[in-house]
């Protein structure tokens, strides 16, 4: 059975070849996908597309109905979960704004009962046109979401705002919609990836870490609900909304932390932060005849020890990367770091790969969750923190 009914609304623009994609990927990803077209979307694309990839008539007309009574611009919304228009032109903005019902989909909007979700999609000027921002603010205080618009180049070879957001991001933000939001309110902290100290000015010492489960945490938190600040040494693919601040040292690193950790309700610590640095940086390029010479290392803050020892009520969270004596390991770690909760997993089955096998620990149990994506494994991991929460910790 499919998971979510969804209507989707296309009007005239340009980017209304993107809405079959859009279809595409819902259907494939197991949506009840319903394309209702207005007149002038049908000059961009012909219904018939639509057709093909949902599988169900496309709907395009009040006069045309498909219901017992006659009245499908009124019962449609009655058996969908959302509907989203996809993309939203100017005119069907200002139509929604104020009450207009003059077509298929415009009526059956004034007549929803469901939420309704939008992605604008025009040329610069029409975005900021003071008309189309009093239309955008009024949608906004109707509860109408807003999925985009994005920036760039547009068809018309303006760049800027306008533009509809690229197919894969609307797919994950209606996707998102359906998540349950147990995070909403709560504001997370995380670090992910791993961190270099440099040796001089082009070496350093680093390690393996990818931040693979660092940007599944974050984005799955993002999801959730959760307002995330990502302290993060690599990657780019966030959401969003996650405020990411780059590092790339264990100083800097710990530096943001202090900065923003009494900010936040939880901290989850799962850079692989190095435990060493050289005792003194030196300038410029080691030369080959340097070899020979012994590095002097020095231990690094202890970042995660620092924020367990504080007096912060922030629930924290941290991860065990260990080669042997994978539990007791971890748990000797949450309790001299004084932690909330830590996630165990063994470097060899976790560090760089795509999938991970943890083991969620708190001070009285151990819950091994099966290899997993760490997609999944980062679901589990957050619901857990939120199991804790509502136990008071
Ligand atoms: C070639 C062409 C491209 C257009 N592209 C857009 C667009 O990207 N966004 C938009 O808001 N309107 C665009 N329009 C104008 C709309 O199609 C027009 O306002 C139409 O009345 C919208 O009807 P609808 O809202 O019922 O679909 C375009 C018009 C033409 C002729």
């Amino acid at each position: 059975m499919a998971s979510h009914k969804i209507i989707l609304g296309v009007t005239g623009g340009i980017a209304a070849y993107k809405a079959a994609e859009l279809t595409r990927l819902l259907v494939k990803n197991d949506f009840d996908v319903q394309v209702v077209m207005t007149e002038s979307a049908s000059q961009f694309i012909a219904p018939l597309t639509f057709q093909a990839l949902s599988g169900k008539e496309v709907l395009t007309s009040l006069w045309k109905n498909n219901t017992s009574n006659g009245m499908s611009h009124i019962e449609l919304s009655r058996n969908y979960d959302l509907i989203v228009i996809a993309p939203a032109s100017a005119n069907f903005l200002a139509k929604l704004t104020h009450g207009f019902a003059d077509d298929l989909l415009s009526s059956l909007c004034l007549a929803r009962t469901c939420p309704i979700a939008i992605a604008p999609a025009m040329n610069l000027h029409m975005w900021t046109n003071q008309a189309t921002q009093r239309n955008v603010s009024q949608l906004q205080k109707d509860g109408v979401i807003f999925f985009g618009p994005d920036s760039g180049e547009q068809a018309c070879g303006d760049i800027g705002l306008g533009r509809m957001l690229d197919t894969e991001e609307l797919f994950k933000s209606i996707k998102n919609h359906f998540i349950p939001k147990i995070f909403k309110g709560k504001k997370i902290l995380m670090t992910s990836g791993g961190t270099i100290e440099m040796i001089d000015d082009v070496r350093g010492i680093t390690n393996l870490s990818s931040g693979k489960m660092g940007t599944a945490i974050a984005n799955a938190a993002e999801s959730m609900g959760a307002s995330v600040t990502l302290i993060a040494s690599n990657r780019k693919d966030y959401s969003k909304n996650i405020n990411v601040i780059y590092v790339s040292d264990v100083r800097s690193m710990h530096d943001e932390v202090v900065k923003h950790i009494n900010d936040h309700d939880i901290f989850i610590s799962v850079a692989a932060v190095s435990d060493f640095k050289p005792k003194e940086k030196l300038n410029g390029k080691l030369k080959k005849d340097f070899i020979g010479i012994s590095l002097q290392l020095e231990p690094t803050i202890d970042i995660l020890k620092e924020v367990g020892l504080s007096k912060n009520k922030i629930f924290k969270v941290g991860f065990a990367a260990e080669s042997e004596n994978l539990i007791e390991n971890a748990q000797k770690k949450l309790k001299t770091k004084n932690l909330d909760l830590i996630v165990a997993n063994l470097i060899q089955e976790s560090m760089g790969l795509d999938d991970a096998k943890i083991s969620i620990i708190d001070k009285n149990n151990v819950i091994d969750v099966p290899k997993s994506n760490k997609i999944v494994a980062a679901k589990v991991i957050l619901e857990e923190i939120a199991r804790h929460m509502s136990m008071g910790k």
